[in-house]
């Protein structure tokens, strides 16, 4: 919890955060449940959901899911419909590489990588749009969706075809529903991260990218969240469809 200060200014909002048994999911609950927020928890790995939610407490719930597996999806969305969970923050953070020269990727990989990445954001954006709308349209009430992309998505990368292309998809993605879901209070934005230390990156030669990088270090979980929390934010109603770089200045677009 280093770095992270409580406050309140997220009393009362509800966020669902896919990966949360991951690296920057983890950051991204920690951050929002110190802030106040209620978080719902998404990943495959039950036990680890289930230590988070041992660790934070109250306001905190677990929807295990696979998003590789579009029956796995609805059948936890249904569950979220049904409780009628009144969200307002949906961050599709979970996400997947199978890193591999574009000519060795297999069809299974590009499959499961563009379902993951990129489908399964989709379906929760479009299944969950309801409770959203829903929030949005509640007195003095708001909805984001963020969408965790990635630095290779704007300056692709070699061994990640399947992946590059996901997460340049869900770009566009961000950008179509901002424009279809501004009218209803709903705004949706990107971050992309440069290179961060996680599970993700563990087996990268990160000090070779890390001579690239200007700061001269790779990035934290918890400033991918703090970005998160930013966009979230009731008051960053006016920004929408729109990319956040966090990456230490590697690329600029
Ligand atoms: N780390 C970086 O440098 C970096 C850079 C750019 C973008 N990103 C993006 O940031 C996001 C978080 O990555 P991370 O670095 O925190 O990686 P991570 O520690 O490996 O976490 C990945 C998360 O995605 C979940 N996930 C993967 N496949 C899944 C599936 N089929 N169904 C459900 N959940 C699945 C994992 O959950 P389970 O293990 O429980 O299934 C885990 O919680 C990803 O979208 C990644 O692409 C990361």
């Amino acid at each position: 919890m280093s770095n992270i200060e409580l406050n309140h200014t997220f009393s009362g909002a509800h966020a669902l955060i896919t990966g949360a048994t991951g690296g920057i999911g983890q950051a991204i609950a920690r951050v929002f449940h110190a802030h106040g927020a209620h978080v719902h928890l998404s990943g495959r790995r039950t036990d680890v959901l289930q230590q988070l939610k041992d660790e934070l407490g109250q306001r905190c719930d677990i929807w295990p899911m696979d998003l590789s597996d579009r029956d796995s999806i609805h059948s936890a969305i249904d569950k979220i419909q049904h409780e009628k969970i009144p969200l307002n923050i949906l961050i599709n953070n979970g996400g997947t590489n199978k890193n591999s020269l574009a000519l060795r990727i297999k069809d299974g990989d590009w499959d499961e990588v563009s379902q993951t990445n990129l489908s399964a954001p989709f379906l929760l954006c479009r299944s969950l749009f309801p409770l959203l709308k829903e929030s949005a349209l509640a007195d003095g009430g708001y909805a984001r969706i963020i969408n965790i992309s990635s630095v290779v998505a704007f300056a692709g990368n070699v061994g990640q075809a399947h992946y590059v292309a996901a997460k340049s998809g869900l770009t566009g993605l961000t950008k179509a529903l901002a424009l279809e879901w501004a009218s209803r209070s709903i705004t949706v934005n990107a971050i992309a991260p440069g290179f961060i230390a996680t599970p993700m990156t563990e087996d990268l030669d990160l000090q070779a990218w890390v001579r690239k990088i200007p700061t001269k270090r790779v990035g934290t979980p918890e400033e991918i969240a703090f970005a998160a929390l930013f966009l979230a934010d009731a008051r960053a109603s006016y920004i929408t469809g729109q990319t956040i770089h966090v990456n230490g200045g590697l690329c600029m677009v």
